[in-house]
């Protein structure tokens, strides 16, 4: 059953409580905390503005970081209230408390047309234990409920999930539409070819997708440390490169599954390599085209995948009409070791099919090449995509209320 939407809430003249994730990475330098990526404060300004230009006051909540229960300055949300307020172009009011006294005068004194920011939810030891009490003292400060958490809705708390047990109105932002628009709409029968591309250091964070996939994907490209993984299964050399031992024999189960439904499973066939992890290194080297007698070096670690697996996957991106691309095939982060990842944000920017970057690592990778905007889509959401693309319910969904 779909959810209730914003758009068919009348939230004119009405406090509408929000539940954002603004939860951005920091720098913090000579005491200040300044936000060194405010993508998830400017995915949830079309909601904002969508709810001041109907007259609604808008309360907005939300966690920041992990101070487990208690307040800690560094993890106040001041500094996203100030740089909501340039994005906004408009006045943004701060509650230093998330609930109490002060809290709600300052909601009282909200006008239609206004935003108040609440001081981080996860203050309160109560906010993850999803404490009854601590959700009805939340809904209080509101008429309507509004979640526009994508990136916190695989968290059942207080006020991504216990809120809606204690509201009328219970509906989902413009950006949570969107992104189960992509995530799960768009990934429900995909456009074929459907291409997944997936990265990272570990296999045991990806089974749940690939188990999933399996399902619809015509091809999985596979990069990054999870791959050698999987060479350990078919017995290729992995010289330095971290494999996940105890991960083997699902790995084996993997590709045994791939084979049984007909699914093209591509690994790495070449890999750069190192003994040392570090920026400049002298030491890198491509390998020469890997075969099952001839691995990755003794004494070397891959660190991202070779000239010609690029274009083993290019080929692959571009004849996909769906792709979808969790987790980077290289240590990005290091500029010698981020070819790969380069490469194939290029290939899905050249590219005519729907491209959707699922979250995380991926999203920085897109980023720092400078194409964001030539993706169809890209998550704000880390853990929360994951999960949804294992086709598990995200609390944070099923406590919304749903379309009459
Ligand atoms: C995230 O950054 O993935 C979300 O905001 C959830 O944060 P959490 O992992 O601390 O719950």
């Amino acid at each position: 059953m779909p959810k209730l939407s914003v758009k068919d809430v009348d939230v004119s003249n009405r406090k509408v409580l929000v539940r954002v994730d603004f939860n951005v990475p920091t720098e913090e330098k000579d005491g200040r905390v300044s936000i060194t990526d405010d993508t998830r404060i400017r995915e949830t300004l079309p909601t904002i503005q969508d709810l001041l230009g109907r007259k609604a006051s808008v309360i907005l909540m939300a966690h920041f970081g992990r101070p487990k229960g208690a307040p800690v300055p560094k993890y106040s949300l001041k500094p996203v209230a100030e740089r909501l307020a340039e994005l906004l172009e408009a006045p943004v009011q701060f509650s230093p408390e998330t609930i109490g006294e002060i809290a709600e005068q300052r909601v009282k004194s909200l006008q239609p047309g206004e935003v108040l920011l609440l001081e981080n939810v996860r203050f309160h030891n109560d906010e993850e234990a999803n404490a009854p009490a601590f959700a009805k003292a939340l809904a209080r400060l509101g008429d309507v409920y509004v979640n526009d958490a994508f990136g916190a809705a695989h968290r059942a708390h207080a006020s991504t999930a216990g809120v809606a047990d204690h509201v009328t109105v219970a509906a989902t932002g413009l950006l949570m539409e969107k992104e189960l628009k992509y995530l799960q709409g768009e990934l429900a029968s995909p456009a074929k070819p459907f291409v997944v591309i997936l990265g990272g250091s570990k296999v045991s964070d990806k089974i749940g997708v690939i188990k999933a996939l399996m399902e619809k994907a015509d091809t999985f490209l596979i990069g990054g440390a999870m791959a050698y993984t999987f060479y350990r299964a078919l017995g290729i050399p992995t010289g330095n490169s971290r494999v996940e031992k105890d991960k083997v024999d699902l790995a084996h189960e993997i590709l045994a599954l791939a084979k049984e439904k007909g699914v093209k499973f591509m690994l790495p066939v070449d890999n750069i390599e190192t003994q040392e992890i570090k920026a400049g290194t002298t030491t890198a080297r491509n390998t020469q085209r890997l075969t099952t007698e001839r691995g990755i070096a003794d004494g070397y670690e891959a660190v991202d995948i070779g000239r010609e697996t690029i274009e083993l996957y290019r080929k692959e991106i571009a004849g996909a009409q769906t792709i979808l691309w969790n987790g980077p095939v290289g240590i990005f982060e290091i500029p010698d070791f981020a070819t790969g990842t380069v490469s194939l944000a290029r290939a899905l920017a050249e590219s005519d099919a729907t491209t959707i970057i699922g979250g995380g690592d991926s999203v920085t990778a897109v980023k720092q090449a400078g194409l964001a905007d030539r993706m169809t889509f890209i998550s704000t959401g880390g853990g929360a995509s994951l999960e949804l693309l294992e086709g598990k319910v995200l609390p944070g969904v099923a406590a919304l209320h749903d379309q009459d």
